[in-house]
């Protein structure tokens, strides 16, 4: 059977794949990438035979690493990241929620001492039923990651 690309093949750089449908414009500022000025495409509510629909990002001359694979966790918990050089997959890096995660979330807590004074934030991350439970390191509140919509720029 022939395989044709919803969106074209790059060259150099990084294909996260199997997000979950509608988290990628999420994962976008997750990664800070509409800071930077790298070429990328975004397919939405792509028809995949594994999830139904899933989002797809395409970075040009960038390789991410375990890092942000740990990022994208919190959003996309089947997110595999492709790794490109000379239009070939070179690795494939798996999501993996990471155990906390610092300074890029912001406590939704008005009351949260992050929200008043210069603290790096703090969530330790577990998961139960394949939801992931925030749990801010300072006021103790627990959240679900629908309930942070904020990232520190
Ligand atoms: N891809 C790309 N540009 C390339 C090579 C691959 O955009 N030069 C994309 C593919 O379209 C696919 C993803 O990177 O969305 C992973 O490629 P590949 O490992 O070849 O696909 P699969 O075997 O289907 O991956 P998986 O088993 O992870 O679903
Ligand atoms: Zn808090």
């Amino acid at each position: 059977m022939k395989k044709t690309l919803s969106v074209s093949a790059i060259n150099h750089g990084t294909v996260i794949d199997h997000i979950d449908a509608g988290q990628a414009l999420k994962l976008i500022p997750l990664l800070k990438l509409n800071h930077d000025h790298y070429q990328i495409t975004i397919g939405l509510n792509l028809t995949s035979t594994l999830m139904g629909s899933k989002d797809i990002i395409k970075i040009n001359d960038l390789h991410l690493t375990e890092k942000e694979a740990a990022q994208i966790a919190i959003f996309a918990p089947h997110a595999t990241l492709n790794i490109i050089d000379d239009y070939s997959v070179i690795r494939k890096i798996k999501a993996r929620l990471p155990q906390e995660i610092r300074s890029i979330l912001i406590c939704p807590n008005k009351n949260c001492i992050t929200a008043h004074e210069t603290v790096e934030s703090l969530f330790h991350v577990s998961s139960f039923k394949n939801k992931v439970h925030l749990h801010c390191n300072y006021c103790e509140k627990i959240f679900s990651k629908h309930e942070i919509e904020e990232y520190s720029t």
